[in-house]
């Protein structure tokens, strides 16, 4: 349940909530905080698997402690890692991915996803998705470059071809153009 349309990670929970079962592959393309990451490995149970990355040793630290602490460690594969590499070390099709672009919050604003490695990411997930399969993405346009990073994501997705990708994308209309945005993505299609 959540109280607050304005809270985006939350929404974009319940959505995957419904396309995530017990024993699905699953990716966070930034762990982050772990908050992402342990939502996902709580969705895909002891028989599953969450490939999660992170660039930041800070965040992959602070993601272990929390994946300790939550006991899902041993269904998590934690690599500090650029995302754009992740196809280097995904052994399974996915059946969901997230990205929460931006900043670790709390930390140096200097490391943060930049556009060139976030396409890049984006394109091998869109890849490694399974038929069916969902790709959600959390994008922010305040920061410097995330003006940028927003213009081009939305390019990417926006030119997928509608029979192998449906994409669905949340704004708030009655808030400023640099206000957070969600974009979701699913696969039509069998590689
Ligand atoms: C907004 S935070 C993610 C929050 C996280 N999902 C959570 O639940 O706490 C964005 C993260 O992306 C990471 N990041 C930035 N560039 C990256 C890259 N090229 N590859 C992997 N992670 C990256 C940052 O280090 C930061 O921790």
């Amino acid at each position: 349940m959540i109280e607050r349309i304005q809270d985006i990670q939350g929404l974009l929970r319940l959505l995957l909530r419904q396309f995530i079962a017990p024993g699905d592959a699953v990716l966070d393309a930034t762990a982050g905080r772990g908050r992402d990451t342990v939502f996902l490995a709580e969705c895909v149970g002891s028989a599953g698997k969450v490939y999660a990355f992170d660039i930041q040793e800070e965040a992959i630290r602070g993601t272990a402690e929390l994946l300790e602490t939550t006991g899902f460690k041993d269904r998590v594969l934690l690599y500090q890692l650029d995302h754009a590499r992740l196809a280097e070390v995904t052994q399974d099709k996915l059946k969901a991915a997230v990205f929460n672009l931006g900043y670790l919050p709390g930390s140096d604003h200097q490391e943060r996803t930049e556009t060139d490695t976030t396409l890049a990411a984006i394109w091998a997930v869109l890849k490694l998705l399974q038929k069916g399969g969902v790709l959600a993405l959390t994008v922010y346009r305040r920061h410097p470059g995330a003006r940028a990073e927003s213009v081009e994501v939305e390019r990417l997705l926006k030119n997928l071809p509608r029979k192998d990708y449906s994409v669905l994308a949340g704004n708030y209309l009655n808030q400023s153009q640099e206000a957070p945005s969600w974009v979701l993505v699913q696969k039509n299609r069998e590689d």
